[in-house]
């Protein structure tokens, strides 16, 4: 399946996915295109340094503003014939046009567990709300924000001595499992919505 990956900064996850890929450990996953919509975005590099074409569509200043921007997004990955999208740290809300062009095709990795602490800076979120467990979710992504059907979860502790570092490390380690594990099994087709739930078929 030809994957686009949205990134907006450092690319750690997008990282995990191509070292997974270049071990043969996402056999049905071609990843055709890398797009940014911060043209200094780090992630950029980690996609050259492996060989996968990029693309820098900045949103800043982007002529027509946010829904032009998004179509900009989605023209481009269709463009290169991307069939799924893998959103992994791009930090801008999907539009209509993106979720026209990729129905049931985009997914996200969020760092809680969904539906607690969505938006913007959930380990302070889980901070503040005393957790005991934390942890990421990959899920479909829908119109609203970090609110679509969960494929994968995976779990950390929260320490009594956590600051929003330690427990975002800790929970970027589970991170780039979570987001290989649900990558293989969009890429392999396996996966099927039914109302909320996400299944398996395998
Ligand atoms: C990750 O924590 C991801 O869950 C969040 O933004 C961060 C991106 O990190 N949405 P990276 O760019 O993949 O290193």
């Amino acid at each position: 399946m030809k994957l686009g990956v949205l990134i907006s900064g450092r690319g750690s996850n997008l990282e995990a996915l191509l070292k997974a890929h270049a071990a043969g450990k996402l056999p049905a996953a071609d990843f055709a295109i890398v797009v940014a919509n911060d043209p200094q975005a780090r992630g950029l590099d980690i996609a050259r340094a492996h060989g996968i074409k990029t693309a820098a569509i900045a949103h800043r200043g982007f002529p027509g503003g946010r829904q032009a921007h998004d179509a900009a997004v989605a023209r481009t990955l269709k463009e290169h014939g991307v069939e799924a999208v893998v959103l992994a740290g791009y930090m801008r809300i999907i539009g209509r046009a993106m979720l026209e062009a990729f129905p049931h095709r985009i997914v996200n990795i969020h760092p809680s567990l969904l539906p607690s602490f969505p938006g913007l800076h959930a380990q302070e979120q889980a901070l503040a709300g005393g957790v005991r467990v934390s942890g990421c979710t990959v899920h479909f992504v829908d119109e609203g924000v970090d609110s679509g059907p969960i494929i994968v979860q995976k779990t950390v502790p929260v320490l009594d001595d956590d600051d929003a570092e330690s427990l975002s490390a800790r929970i970027l380690v589970q991170e780039h499992l979570a987001i290989v594990e649900a990558v293989d099994l969009l890429s392999r087709g396996v996966l099927r919505i039914e109302n909320r739930r996400v299944r398996r078929m395998e």
